[in-house]
């Protein structure tokens, strides 16, 4: 049986397709510096696929986790520029980031692809981290907790309450991501409310729980706070200041 007691904030950073190996490793550094035993909150950073065996080799010894940014669910095989959960433990990553909105809208990838990322994730002993979030249109039509719903249904199919301990959720709405425009605490606790509700009818009360939901769109040092304090931000999923020390340590450091 799981563990399925506290819910540790989680701090998490996405380069996207930013920093070259230089920076990415200086910044890998000055964020190992900072951290302390890892014991009150954890870390992650998701470098380019390229990068990754590298700032796992620096980040050894200490409590920084990396993760990629995308994976392709099969194993091996013809897939010509995909990689693969197996390949990704290969190199030492120990997470992954899902259906990430970019990935879904940029790169069309359709909603029934997430379920089995997930769970070839979870097979190679990877922690997904499962995104989901509506665009502007899409919350004007008054249709975020049907988007929402249909994400974390396809996202979450046919896992056990053991196995979706090990998923975390980030709610993204698209129209806070990159926009400067962060989800009120208002907006985000309606929202993480609401999956943290699915994940109970999906789950049962424990595991429910015990899962993470993260909030990402526009994170910054002087909205960090707010968020956190809301009842169901379990942490934070950061992209653009997660690139820069100055921003991102003080994110990592938010006073709770
Ligand atoms: P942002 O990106 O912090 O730059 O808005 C967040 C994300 O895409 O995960």
């Amino acid at each position: 049986m799981a563990d399925f007691t506290g819910r540790k904030p989680y701090i998490a950073g996405n380069w996207k397709m930013n920093l070259d190996r230089m920076t990415a490793l200086d910044l890998v550094k000055t964020i190992k510096g900072r951290l302390g035993d890892g014991d009150d909150r954890e870390v992650a950073v998701f470098p380019s696929f390229v990068y990754l065996a590298d700032v796992v080799a620096v980040a050894q010894g200490s409590p920084l986790g990396v993760g990629a940014q995308n994976l392709y669910f099969e194993e091996k095989g013809a897939f010509t520029g995909e990689v693969s959960a197996p390949m990704l433990r290969d190199v030492g990553a120990t997470r992954v980031l899902v259906g990430h909105s970019e990935r879904r809208h940029i790169f069309k990838e359709p909603n029934d692809v997430m379920g089995p990322k997930v769970a070839a994730a979870l097979k190679a002993d990877l922690l997904p981290i499962l995104c989901v979030g509506e665009t502007l249109e899409e919350r004007k039509a008054g249709r975020t907790r049907q988007v929402v719903d249909k994400q974390l249904k396809a996202g979450l199919a046919g896992l056990t309450p053991e196995q979706a301990h090990r998923v975390t959720i980030a709610y993204e709405p698209v129209w806070a991501i990159g926009t400067g425009v962060n989800a009120t605490p208002e907006q985000a606790g309606e929202v993480h409310a609401f999956i943290r509700g699915k994940l109970k009818d999906l789950f049962g009360i424990d595991a429910s729980q015990g899962i993470r939901i993260l909030y990402g769109g526009s994170v910054k040092p002087d909205n960090v706070k707010d968020l956190m304090a809301v009842e169901d931000v379990d942490g934070v999923l950061v992209g653009g200041a997660s690139l820069k020390p100055d921003l991102f340590l003080p994110i990592i450091e938010f006073d709770r």
